[in-house]
């Protein structure tokens, strides 16, 4: 199978385009990246100069480029998109741009050429906040807090009508947060890390009581393999591990597992508009796929850590004032 995956140089991105490339099933990849903020040539280093692979530097947003692009393969796999919510706030348009507008472009080329299936990478932050102990699943409506999880929905709505009205054959999974090697220094856990390790306060956002379910990169990116070869067309699937932990409980297990002092937390103001807690029932990918994560939370942190502390060499670039900022949405990107 020749496979067309957008945003290959991120973090998610990055570990899908190694799985594909070594497995048997996928041909060829063309990775389409703009290199944008997520992304770094670094993070696909080990395939650069595999066979199967070719990196086209280039933008979803650009509706000529993708639909050359998508005359060469037989699955597009959409993972591209403007990630960071803090930096969605205090900047939307980007956000919009790509993550509609961009999967829009991709829809469209699909629809127009021979692609045998669409896939969407999408996030459980559409549903917003699972309030009174509420898991949500793939029929709950969406109610999106942040400008990022908004833009998200507005392209799962248009994958969902371009299955319904053109018959394109689509599938959506939605994963809570990722961690694990090659994550960008903005996010909770390697801005955790890195700050930790460079002696800095760990600034956590309000109380720091806000629930997320952590998922290992690794887990994630087996089931979307698995939907990619085994899903039927027009379905979506939750995608999660069960890993409930607030923020301030999972800067505590890093501090803890770094040796360093609790002392290093520093509460500051919270982010407008904060989801208080993200949940998903992730039973039908479970049932009809046979899904299920590998990797224990604690084990998987504490692997975590030791590869960026293994791996100064990739983070140290990046690791800068706006990056490791105590309060991005706050600042002007
Ligand atoms: N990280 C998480 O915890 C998480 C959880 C659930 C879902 N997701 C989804 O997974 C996907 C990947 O997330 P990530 O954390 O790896 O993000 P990331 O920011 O690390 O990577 C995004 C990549 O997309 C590229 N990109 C951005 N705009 C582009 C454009 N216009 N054209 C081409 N390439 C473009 C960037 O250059 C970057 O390489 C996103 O769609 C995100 O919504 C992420």
């Amino acid at each position: 199978m020749r496979v067309l995956l957008t945003g290959g140089l991120g973090f998610i991105g990055s570990h899908l385009v190694r799985k594909f490339v070594a497995s048997d099933w996928c041909t060829n990849l063309i990775n389409l990246d703009n290199m944008s903020f997520g992304s770094n040539l670094n993070n696909v280093k080990d395939v650069e100069t595999n066979k199967k692979y070719t990196f086209v530097y280039g933008d979803i947003r650009d509706p000529e480029l993708v639909s050359k692009l998508i005359k060469d393969v037989d699955v597009v796999v959409n993972v591209a998109a403007e990630t960071h919510v803090d930096r969605s706030i205090s900047n939307p348009r980007p956000f919009v741009e790509t993550n509609i507008v961009g999967t829009f472009n991709l829809l469209e080329a699909c629809r127009h050429n021979d692609v045998r299936l669409f896939m969407q990478i999408s996030t459980d932050e559409i549903y917003g906040d699972a309030v009174d102990g509420k898991s949500f699943n793939e029929n709950d409506a969406f109610r999106p807090s942040s400008p990022y999880s908004a833009t998200k929905a507005a392209a799962d709505c248009l994958v969902m009508a371009y299955n319904r009205t053109y018959g394109l054959n689509t599938i959506i999974t939605r994963s809570t947060n990722n961690f694990g090697p090659y994550q960008h220094p903005e996010k909770l856990i390697p801005k955790t890390i890195i700050r930790a390790a460079l002696g800095l306060k760990i600034p956590i956002y309000g109380t720091g009581k806000q629930v997320r379910d952590w998922i290992y990169v690794e887990d994630h990116v087996e089931a979307v393999e698995l939907a990619l070869l085994k899903a039927k067309g027009g379905k979506i699937y939750n995608i999660s591990a069960g890993n409930e932990v607030s923020n301030l409980e999972i800067v505590k297990q890093i501090l803890n597992i770094m040796d360093k002092p609790i002392s290093l937390i520093e509460h500051v103001e919270d982010r407008p508009g904060h989801d208080i807690r993200y949940s998903l029932d992730s039973s039908l990918i479970r049932c009809e796929l046979g899904w299920a994560p590998r990797h224990n939370l604690f084990e998987a942190l504490k692997k975590t850590v030791k590869w960026y502390m293994e791996n100064e060499w990739w983070w140290r670039p990046l690791a800068d004032e706006r990056t490791l900022h105590p309060t991005p949405w706050k600042i002007k990107w």
